[in-house]
């Protein structure tokens, strides 16, 4: 016994000293990015209260100029990352070396381009994206099971995880004296008067993005106000009318967005992410062939879909409420000793004060990162390095 612990321990130090030894090269990188600050989105917000909501300065749901400053910086961010590892020449990128895909949404797109305005000053490195209206499929969050088996069986799986959930009645108690639900139309009209009376009712329809009606889509909607007009620098006696003036109280908050998250996305995160998980299982198993650098630029949900499906060890990420933060990015890492190569995947994301502050990164005030860890595949450093070809042979 003692002989096999010894020689597993030699073992242990020689694999060290081999990827110490050969230090490793960046070879390729994917990073698959939520789009960064935008307006909020949500429709009907005047029906929820009778208090003033505030004006916006810009269109629903499109990136605003501090994502778009934000942004910037996180294309400057990481133009240093690739310069201290040798990724890229200096100057602009051939055009087959980096490959930049978006959702059709302004968001997505504008995001893109503020990543690579700043990246690659000067460049014009192109940003892709389909020319159709609505969303592009492969990000698009619909439900493609045509069974009656499925819908019965996310039905059962979305109603199990809605009632008599704690946490989301919580914000829900909240909601009720923020909003003052009992004097808005939403109580008038719908005899919706206490957020936490059970009255969701579930839409689900093949084809298309499935909803909560009822009050989980109210404090949604609500939340996404509150979150996006707070990283974008409204006063904070603006904000939920001033009503959310301690991180406590935005933890207990924001917990609404993740439970959402876990009970509209994750239920169907196979079903939903199957597009583009072909699609990345496509890209890596051709990886290549494939550019040095590809950019994605989609949504939460579809960073729900990918660590879901993918199997990354769950994580709660640290500075940050926001499960899938916005402008938020994982990024697959292929590095080589060039004999070897090997896959490490970080979460590299703003913290929830560097949002609302935003300030330029820097060497002391960094994005955060957050090795993300595949329960399947081998890890032998403990440092998140995985064989390139067990992933690619598991994907
Ligand atoms: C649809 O859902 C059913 C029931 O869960 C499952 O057996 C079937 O494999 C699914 N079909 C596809 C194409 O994913």
């Amino acid at each position: 016994m003692k002989k096999v612990l010894v020689s597993v321990f030699l073992w242990i130090v020689l694999f060290f000293n081999i990827l110490d030894a050969n230090e490793l090269k960046l070879k390729q990188v994917l990073i698959f990015s939520r789009h960064n600050v935008r307006y909020p989105v949500a429709d009907n917000l005047e029906r929820y209260t009778q208090k003033p909501w505030p004006t916006l300065s810009g269109p629903k749901g499109a990136l605003t100029p501090k994502g778009v400053r934000l942004e910037g910086y996180m294309g400057e961010y990481f133009a240093e990352w690739f310069n201290d590892n040798e990724f890229l020449n200096a100057g602009c990128p051939d055009d087959d070396e980096v490959y930049v895909y978006t959702n059709t949404a302004s968001r997505t797109k504008a995001t893109a381009r503020a990543f690579l305005d700043s990246a690659f000053k000067d460049c014009s490195v192109p940003v892709h994206h389909k020319d159709i209206d609505g969303p592009d499929p492969l990000f698009a969050p619909v439900i493609r099971n045509t069974t009656q088996a499925y819908k019965d069986m996310v039905m059962a799986e979305i109603k199990r995880k809605v009632s008599n959930n704690q946490k989301l009645k919580e914000v829900y108690l909240e909601l009720n004296d923020i909003l003052n639900v009992q004097e808005s139309d939403v109580c008038k009209e719908d005899d919706i008067c206490d957020l936490t009376e059970p009255k969701n009712s579930i839409f689900y329809e093949v084809g298309k993005e499935v909803w909560v009606h009822g009050p989980l889509m109210i404090a949604n909607s609500v939340m996404d106000f509150f979150v996006m007009t707070y990283y974008d620098g409204l006063p904070i006696k603006d904000i939920a009318w001033g009503n959310i003036r301690s991180k406590e109280k935005w933890r207990v908050m924001t917990e609404l967005a993740r439970q959402d998250h876990d009970i509209r996305y994750r239920t169907v995160a196979e079903d939903i992410g199957a597009l583009l998980m072909n699609y990345l299982r496509e890209t890596f198993h051709n990886y290549d062939n494939k550019p040095k650098l590809i950019l994605l630029v989609g949504h939460d949900y579809n960073l729900n879909s990918i660590t879901t499906n993918m199997g990354f060890q769950p994580i709660d990420l640290p500075k940050q409420f926001e499960k899938f933060p916005i402008g938020g990015k994982l990024v697959f890492q292929r590095w080589t000793d060039d004999e070897n190569d090997f896959l490490k995947v970080e979460y590299v994301y703003p913290s929830w004060s560097q949002l609302r502050c935003g300030k330029k990164y820097s060497r002391a005030d960094p994005p955060q990162k957050v090795v993300m860890k595949l329960n399947w595949c081998s890890d032998k450093t403990g440092r998140g390095f995985c064989p390139w070809t067990e992933f690619t042979s598991k994907v």
